[in-house]
């Protein structure tokens, strides 16, 4: 069903994949699809940006090269078989409002939005629509225009949000794994989600507030200061939502595990902050207080961080 009723330029099942959202994490998986599957979604925001084709290098972990071009996709005359959304958390409800009309009513979308809530209100929006959620830990940054980097080896987790979405995992999953990145099917996507908030709640606004890469965290006064009475906020907080339980002292542990793994890095909301954007700190420490105030649990410390992070960015767009 093209949406001006002309003929599909491609074929229903031929692999097509829509990715909305340009960034580094849609270039990266752009880049490893196969040649010529990918197209990027443009943005309503920005008319002239469709007329030429996206071409960037991608530099491997395997330090090997491979040029991309991707060309923007015309719901007119081609039909995708799948929409990725790379978007940052607070754009996605907004950017998927245009483009889910032009979409027929099967294809699956995949959510990679960081942080938790954003994935929730997709779901509740189109819940007759097959809604995944993907975690990925996939390292990629984008230093300069034309150069998307692939800083490390990770994994990707796919689930069902809606009830149409689990006939359709093994083929999503099948269409991303051939990228020769590692996707991995799983009924506990909302677990991975969790996981990754964690990880994401302890390391994101520390980086952001010290101007810092991951690793130097594990020294620095602000962390040393804050990070068990976070961990013990979120502890509670996991207690209160019914999930799997962990104590203050392994999840401070988990977080500094991964600071270690990942020390020379940028982390995303730092990269927010320099770039003068905005974060996504409503969908990682903010979705905690949020979540919190509902269950009765203060959560001083991620509403400190929370303030201090949306305090930062409005510093930096001046
Ligand atoms: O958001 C990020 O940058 C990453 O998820 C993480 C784990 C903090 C590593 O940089």
């Amino acid at each position: 069903m093209a949406a001006s009723g002309l003929v599909p330029s491609n074929r229903p099942g031929d692999g097509t994949v829509a990715i909305l959202g340009a960034g580094s994490l849609g270039r990266l998986w752009a880049g490893y699809l196969p040649a010529g599957t990918a197209l990027f979604v443009p943005r309503t925001d920005s008319p002239d940006q469709s007329r030429y084709p996206v071409s960037y290098q991608l530099l491997c972990p395997d330090d090997t090269e491979r040029p991309v071009t991707v060309a923007w996709f015309d719901p007119a005359c081609q039909l995708p078989d799948l929409l990725l959304v790379t978007t940052k958390a607070q754009d996605t409800l907004a950017a998927l409002e245009t483009v889910m009309p032009m979409l027929p009513e099967h294809t699956p979308v995949v959510l990679f939005q960081n942080g938790m809530g954003s994935q929730q209100a997709v779901a509740a929006r189109w819940p007759d629509r097959p809604v995944l959620a993907a975690s990925t830990t996939e390292g990629a940054n984008r230093p300069a225009a034309d150069i998307t980097v692939h800083a490390g080896r990770g994994q990707t987790w796919l689930g069902a949000l809606t009830a149409s979405a689990n006939p359709v995992i093994t083929k999503v999953t099948e269409t991303l794994a051939s990228t020769g990145l590692e996707v991995i099917p799983t009924a506990a996507i909302l677990q991975r989600l969790w996981d990754k908030l964690i990880i994401n709640a302890g390391i994101n606004p520390f980086t952001a507030l010290l101007d810092c890469p991951n690793g130097d965290l594990l020294t620095a006064p602000l962390f040393l200061e804050h990070i068990d009475a976070l961990c013990r906020e979120i502890s509670q907080l996991l207690e209160a939502e019914k999930l799997p339980t962990a104590s203050p002292q392994a999840l401070r542990q988990r977080i500094e595990q991964v600071a270690t793994a990942t020390a020379s890095n940028t982390s995303s909301m730092r990269a927010d902050v320099q770039h003068g954007r905005a974060t996504e700190i409503d969908y990682i420490n903010g979705f905690m207080v949020s979540r919190g105030a509902r269950l009765g649990l203060p959560m001083p410390v991620n509403q400190m961080l929370t303030e201090q992070v949306k305090q930062l960015s409005t510093n930096y767009g001046r």
